[in-house]
């Protein structure tokens, strides 16, 4: 079967600055696959090139069979490759509700914007009680929530998540794995993840990718990169 997403030779960066120099991903229907490395690596950069939010300068991303490397990033989230930007960014003075609605702002069927609220509000029924409250007055956690929701409010095919733990409580992180292992389950979603912290992350996905420099420099399944010397010393300190 061919992949749902792939990129080859894939680069990348700021002017010109280049951040990535040659990543290949590949993703199928159904999985999970994490992308870990350190601060700086270029994991945000990453997501944001196959968002077409930053371009990419060399190599190409097929997203079900389409190239959508030179689309503009608006015809990406189309497709349904739908992104969780890092720290969040929902809207702090728009009510839960009007964040929700603008993760939907793609989707033309009526119908299908409802569908996909009622399903949100039920993954995540807080939303549904602060529906009207202005989303500054969520808690950390919960603003994590509303941004995953807000992205499946346009009815991705593969979830792209930045660092979903970042900055939250142990316990909220353990939350928001927990949704997402619903969400895996429940609607067979796809997900890329872009994770510092290393043991949450393998223990979601199937397989990752540590990013360093720019460059793959370690793949492997979950269970391989958990046994491998460097992540142990590295990432897992042990
Ligand atoms: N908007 C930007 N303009 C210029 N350089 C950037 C920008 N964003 C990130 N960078 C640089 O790109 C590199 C990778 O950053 P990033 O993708 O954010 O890494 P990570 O998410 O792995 O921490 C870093 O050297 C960073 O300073
Ligand atoms: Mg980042």
């Amino acid at each position: 079967m061919s992949p749902l997403l792939e990129a080859r030779a894939l680069h990348a960066g700021y002017g010109a600055v280049e951040v990535l120099h040659g990543i290949d991903l590949s993703i199928a229907a159904g999985e999970a696959v994490a992308v870990l490395g350190p601060n700086g690596a270029g994991k945000s950069t990453l997501l944001r090139t196959l968002s077409g939010l930053v371009r990419a300068t060399d190599g190409s991303i097929l997203m079900a069979g389409t190239a959508v490397h030179t689309l503009p990033a608006h015809r990406i989230v189309a497709t349904g490759l739908i992104q969780v930007p890092e720290a969040r960014h929902i809207f702090p003075y728009l009510t839960v509700l009007e964040n929700l609605r603008v993760g939907a702002s793609l989707v033309r069927d009526a119908a299908l914007k409802d569908e996909a609220l009622d399903q949100v509000m039920t993954l995540f029924p807080m939303l549904r009680d602060k529906a009207r409250q202005p989303a500054r007055t969520l808690s950390g956690g919960q603003q994590q929530m509303l941004a995953i929701g807000r992205a499946l409010m346009g009815r991705p095919r593969l979830l792209m998540l930045d660092e979903p733990s970042l900055g939250l409580a142990p316990r909220v992180v353990e939350e928001v794995y927990e949704v997402l292992h619903r969400l895996r389950t429940s609607s067979e979603l796809t997900i890329l993840l872009v994770e510092q912290d290393v043991y949450q992350a393998l223990d979601f996905v199937d397989r990752a990718h540590v990013l360093q420099n720019g460059r793959f420099a370690l793949s492997g399944s979950s269970a391989e990169l958990r046994d491998n010397d460097t992540i142990r010393t590295a990432y897992l300190g042990l």
